[in-house]
């Protein structure tokens, strides 16, 4: 059996996706800032794309900017809302992806702004009154927070964060990668002025992103060249990408109810069955519990094992299941995950973490238990 758990790394493309991508590779391949009608129709599409989207987060077009991915519309809103908005000072967490993180280390480093990273428990959760004294000392400041980790699943509460951010006037950027597609966004009313997807993430095109900025928060382009974007991002448009992702949002939006169900079913059997068969299994972050953490996220920590130790993810490869040790592009560094290392978490644990999305399957978790319980009884 070949086992795909690591969905938040990336997901498999919905057939309907690359349907609609295809003529876009094909007949209407007319560069869309062309005014002939090769390239009148490619813009068009992408215009069409931009609506969709827009539409599906209650934003308006103008709001929406095509990139490259999660990373480049992370730089984007930190770099550029920044130097725009006159900031000096932000405020983030140790548990943010690498294209928040380093981000903001480098324009740190640069001396372009003070850093304040705010203090996460063993369980992964700010608080929220650490947040508030920062913002009180420091009132234009830039707020980074992810809506959910990555790794851990937590999810933050942006309708909070986001009114404490607005009562003191700071620019609130969130890293939404690993909510886009699988919980609904309504832009008009949630007190974000920055956030960002990835097409790869929920069933769309890799390479694929883009960018949310609220219209009174506009910024300057981090990418110069043409006029394409509003004159926000130069270069050629990634026209497939742009297709792919629009489409990949409009079926995430068609089923989003639907498709919780059934991954929220897959990662409650997952804890019942880990938590029945494997003596001394804990679950890292909040991931084990389903009000409080992103339903497609699971993240395990196993007993010590002599056996397994540096090797559980090997051994379950070669058991045909895929799941990662923390966000994928680390997991092939020796480095081990910043997120758990924040959280003190015991590095005589191995940790898994496994992912899931719509086209995975409860026989999938029984299957992926069993293989665990065989690898954890070597050692008894
Ligand atoms: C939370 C988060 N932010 C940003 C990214 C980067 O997104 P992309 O791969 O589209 O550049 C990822 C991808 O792993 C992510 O999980």
């Amino acid at each position: 059996m070949k086992v795909y758990f690591d969905n938040a790394a990336t997901t498999a493309m919905d057939d309907r996706v690359i349907e609609a991508m295809l003529p876009f590779m094909r007949s209407h391949f007319g560069n869309p800032s062309s005014v002939h009608s090769h390239g009148r129709e490619v813009r068009n599409a992408i215009e069409k794309s931009r609506k969709k989207v827009a539409e599906l987060l209650n934003a308006t077009p103008s709001e929406i900017f095509f990139t490259s991915g999660g990373t480049e519309a992370d730089n984007t809103a930190l770099v550029c809302g920044v130097e725009t908005h006159g900031i000096t000072h932000a405020i983030s967490s140790p548990i943010e992806h690498h294209a928040v993180l380093h981000t903001l280390e480098v324009l740190e480093k640069k001396g372009k702004i003070k850093l304040s990273l705010l203090d996460v428990n063993s369980k992964g959760e700010i608080d929220h009154g650490q947040l508030e004294k920062l913002l009180k000392a420091n009132p234009n400041s830039l707020v980074s927070l992810m809506q959910a980790n990555n790794e851990i699943g937590n999810l933050n509460d942006l309708e909070k964060i986001g009114g404490l951010v607005k009562e003191y006037g700071a620019f609130f950027h969130s890293d939404t990668v690993q909510t886009m597609g699988h919980y609904s966004h309504d832009l008009k009313n949630l007190s974000v002025d920055a956030i960002v997807a990835g097409g790869h993430k929920f069933h769309g095109p890799k390479g694929s992103g883009f960018l949310f900025v609220r219209k009174d928060k506009k910024i300057h382009p981090f990418i110069h060249g043409g006029a394409q974007e509003r004159n926000m991002r130069g270069g050629t448009e990634n026209v497939i990408g742009i297709i792919g992702i629009a489409k990949a949002l409009e079926l995430a939006y068609e089923d989003m109810a639907s498709h919780q169900a059934h991954i929220e079913k897959i990662k409650a059997h997952f804890i019942e069955k880990l938590s029945q068969e494997i003596p001394g299994v804990e679950f890292n972050g909040l991931s084990a519990d389903l009000g409080k953490s992103l339903y497609t996220v699971l993240n395990v920590s196993l007993p010590p094992s002599e056996a397994n130790r540096g090797m559980l993810l090997f051994n379950l490869d070669l058991e045909g299941i895929s799941a990662s040790g923390g966000s994928a592009c680390s997991s092939g560094a020796t480095v081990g995950s910043h997120v758990l290392r924040a959280l003190n978490h015991n590095p005589e644990r191995d940790s898994v973490r496994f992912s899931f999305s719509r086209f995975n399957t409860v026989e999938e978790v029984d299957y992926t238990v069993e293989k665990l319980k065989e690898l954890y009884a070597v050692e008894a």
